[in-house]
Formats: C-alpha cells, structure tokens, sequence
C-alpha cells in the first residue's frame, strides 16, 4: 500500500505488537515506528526481531526486542514489566501472534487443535491480561489507548476444514465485541481487524492439500494484500482521534471472493 499517513501522528505513544517477527506484525511495528510510536516487539524467534529491531533504529525509530512465547502467561508479564520500565506504559496493543492449521474435523488432529486455540485463544487473552492495566492507564491521563486484536474473515465465513481456526477467530471477534463495552467507557479504544489473504508466512505452517491449494490459487491468481496494507490500516485506527473506534474492520484483497 502507498503510505497513506503523513507526518508523526504517534508521536510520544508506546506501541506493544505481537507476532512482530514476520508478516502482518513485522510491517505494523515498522510503520507504527515510522509514524512516531516507540515499538516493543513480541514473538519467539528474538533474532529475526533482533533484525527488526535494528532496522527500526537505523531508520530513526525507537524499538525494543522481547523474545517471548505469549502462550506462557509469566513470560507476557514479564515483558509488560519491561516496557514499562523501559518505554513507559502500552498505550497502543496490535495482540497479532497467531497460527493457522487446517484439517478435516474426523482427521482428529488435536494437537493441532490445542496450538491454534493455546495461541489464538490462551495467548490472546494472556497479552490482554498483562497490557490491560497499561491501557487503561494511559487512557485514565486523557491518552489515546488503543488495543487492536486480529482476527480473520475466518471469524465469520464457512470454510471447509477450517473449523477450529475459525472458532478461535470468531471468539477473538466477540470477544472483542463485549469488551469494548467495558473498556469504552474507561476510554480504551478496542477493535478487531479481520484481514482476508494477506500475502505472508502464515500459509508456511498449513499442511492440508485442499487449503494449500486454495491459498496458492488466491496467491498466484488475485493481487492479495499486502503485510504493509494490514500496517497501514492498523495505524490509521490507532491515529484518529481518541474518541473514535473504528470496532470492526474487514479487509479484502479486492478481488477475493469471499
Ligand atoms: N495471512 C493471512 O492471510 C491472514 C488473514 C487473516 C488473519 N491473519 C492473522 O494475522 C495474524 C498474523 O499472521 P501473519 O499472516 O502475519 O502470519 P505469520 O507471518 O506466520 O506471523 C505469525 C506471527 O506470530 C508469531 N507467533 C507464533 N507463535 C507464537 C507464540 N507462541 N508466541 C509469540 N509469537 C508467536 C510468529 O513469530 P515466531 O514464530 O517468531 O514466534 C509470527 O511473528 C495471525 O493472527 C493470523 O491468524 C492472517
């Protein structure tokens, strides 16, 4: 995506995004660090963050590594404590990490099954528990705070063999759903973006013929989005004004389907 936004717009925030070491979570923490914010970066594999880190800096961004699996809820703690320590308070959380396994229901792969829901689920809330005094925080001295949760068009469509993905996804999205009525009253913004074929390593990890093959068609046959379309997006939600939540948000490669 072009560069829509101009200028500094989160100047002075402090941006925490998980899943940062490829993909979606790699662009956003480049861009929201482009546009001012200080970046923590969360994933396992630390020198791939390492090296994001680095280009961060180099670029005159302010960036921190935080090699940690958001499944173990003290190493999530442990990392909240160091970007307070060390950046101040989360004021912008993009809770991103997740993992895609595709198979049919009676393959009873269950070890699969527990991954996606240990990460899109356990890991997800492990990251709201240990930011969400952060944000409302930050949002309590009149800042922007904002916590973005990604979820997929998966949330909401019937896809065959996808099921265990998309019921973690539709959980991230009504979950997201009923704690914003919570956490809008205390000013802290919550949102989930539920992206279609986005051109990353996700599909890397999926090992069933029909899904590959589906997700190679949408990769060689459509202009899918780009990781910097989904960065461009995040930071958009996290620049306007405090009092406006963008809530949901679907995003298309436009000529997906569905
Ligand atoms: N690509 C798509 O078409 C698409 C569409 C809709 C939604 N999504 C969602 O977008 C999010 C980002 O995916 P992506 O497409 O950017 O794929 P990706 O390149 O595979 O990124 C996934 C990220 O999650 C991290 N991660 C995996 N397990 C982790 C763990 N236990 N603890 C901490 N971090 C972990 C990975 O890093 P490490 O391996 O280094 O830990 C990696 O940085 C996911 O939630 C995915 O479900 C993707």
């Amino acid at each position: 995506m072009t560069s829509l936004l101009t200028g500094r717009p989160l100047d002075g925030r402090v941006a925490v995004v998980t899943g940062a070491s490829s993909g979606m979570g790699a662009a956003t923490a480049r861009r929201l660090a482009e546009l001012g914010a200080a970046v923590a970066v969360v994933a396992r594999r630390k020198e791939k963050l390492e090296a994001l880190a680095a280009d961060i800096t180099a670029a005159g961004g302010k960036a921190i590594c935080l090699a940690a699996d958001v499944t173990d809820r003290a190493a999530v703690l442990a990392a909240a404590d160091q970007v307070s320590d060390t950046l101040g308070p989360a004021d912008l959380v993009f809770n991103n990490a997740g993992v895609q396994l595709i198979s049919a229901i009676d393959e009873l792969k269950v070890d699969d099954w527990q991954r996606q829901i240990d990460l899109n689920v356990t890991g997800v809330m492990n990251v709201i528990a240990a930011f969400l005094p952060h944000l409302t925080a930050t949002a309590e001295q009149g800042k922007p705070a904002d916590l973005i949760n990604t979820s997929s068009i998966a949330a909401t469509r019937i896809l065959e063999k996808y099921s265990i993905y998309s019921g973690t996804k539709a959980y991230i999205s009504h979950l997201t759903r009923l704690i914003r009525v919570e956490l809008g009253r205390k000013n802290v913004r919550v949102s989930a973006i539920e992206p279609g074929m986005v051109d990353t390593e996700l599909p890397d990890h999926v090992t069933d013929p029909d899904a590959s093959a589906m997700m190679a068609g949408l990769l060689s046959d459509i202009e899918c989005l780009r990781d910097t379309d989904i960065a461009e997006t995040v930071a958009f939600i996290s620049a306007l004004p405090r009092h406006v939540n963008i809530s949901e948000l679907t995003i298309l490669p436009t000529a997906q389907p569905v």
